[in-house]
């Protein structure tokens, strides 16, 4: 069973994209508030009964529902408000997360936790804190939200399928995230041999930038978010062993550890089965330090 806490818009589509994809045969949507969840699972279902899907989608306002999940979402949070920034969430959703990661702890201890609530990094170091679980099952969904970004960004650029674009953004999800021109191709070549020196620039600045954009334009980023979780599922029901980034306490990789981070890993039945350590320039290595130290921050502001 797959179960997602928080039934707002992001829950809603991760539910959706992880229904269509058929991740699991039971889909749980929890959260506090009376009716949402429910509602959000009666209109999935409408859209499953019409394709034929058989994915059982349920909504609960009662944690123990959750009993014998092998994955578990934590969307619950207060979402990022237009000119709001992740960081500035960090107090409201702390003690939510912390909450919750209880209510998993007691009734689905065997699970793989991913965490999506933001400011992402320091609410999956709670949910590693607080679970206790070993870190491999920790592992929370940002980078690959980043790097849908980067994608597209990128087929805008060079024109080139979307299906042919390699990418990667490692770092903290927030300000100080590092998308990585250097090991980014379309189908191996290079991109650094496709674009020019202030094109890579401007990709990197609009991936950082665009979320906000959106939240500007439309109040919330929801379907890229939603798919994104689904797709760090899938990689685990279905062993796939992609290697994604996604948020994972460190110990020692890429010399930072006693954080949460964005870095790429092998994902599958496993969770995390194997941080990759990836050969950074300078640059790179002191714009991912600077990531590392934002987070670090964030992390010692909740706890002291
Ligand atoms: C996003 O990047 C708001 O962190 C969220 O879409």
């Amino acid at each position: 069973m797959i179960t997602i806490i928080g039934s707002g818009k992001v829950g809603g589509d991760a539910a959706l994209f992880s229904a269509l994809k058929q991740l699991d045969d039971q889909i749980l949507l929890l959260d506090v508030v009376e009716g949402l969840p429910q509602g959000e699972a009666m209109d999935i279902s409408h859209a499953l009964a019409e394709l034929g899907t058989d994915v059982e989608v349920r909504g609960s306002n009662d944690y123990a529902d959750m009993k014998g999940s092998d994955i578990v979402v934590v969307v619950a949070g207060s979402g990022r408000k237009p000119g709001m920034t992740r960081m500035d969430l960090l107090k409201i959703n702390s003690s939510i997360v912390k909450s919750v990661i209880g209510e998993v702890k007691r009734h689905a201890p065997d699970s793989m936790l991913i965490p999506v609530t933001n400011p992402l990094d320091p609410m999956a170091y709670v949910a590693y804190k607080v679970s206790g679980f070993d870190r491999n099952r920790v592992f929370g969904m940002g980078g690959m939200l980043d790097m849908s970004r980067f994608k597209q960004f990128i087929h805008e650029a060079t024109g080139h399928s979307r299906d042919s674009i390699r990418a990667l953004v490692i770092g903290e999800h927030g300000e100080n995230m590092l998308p990585l021109t250097r090991f980014s191709s379309v189908s191996g070549v290079p991109l650094h041999d496709i674009l020019q020196k202030e094109e890579l620039g401007r990709l990197i600045t609009d991936t950082r930038q665009v979320a906000a954009k959106v939240i500007e334009l439309k109040g919330a980023t929801v379907h890229a978010p939603g798919n994104a979780v689904s797709s760090i599922i899938e990689s685990v029901v279905r062993d796939k062993k992609q290697v994604l980034p996604v948020s994972t306490p460190l110990e020692g990789e890429y010399g930072h550890s006693g954080i949460t981070m964005g870095v790429p890993a092998v994902i599958g039945r496993g969770g995390v089965e194997k941080i990759i350590e990836l050969d950074l320039n300078d640059e790179e290595r002191s714009a991912l330090a600077k990531s590392a130290e934002s987070v670090k921050n964030a992390i010692a502001s909740i706890e002291a």
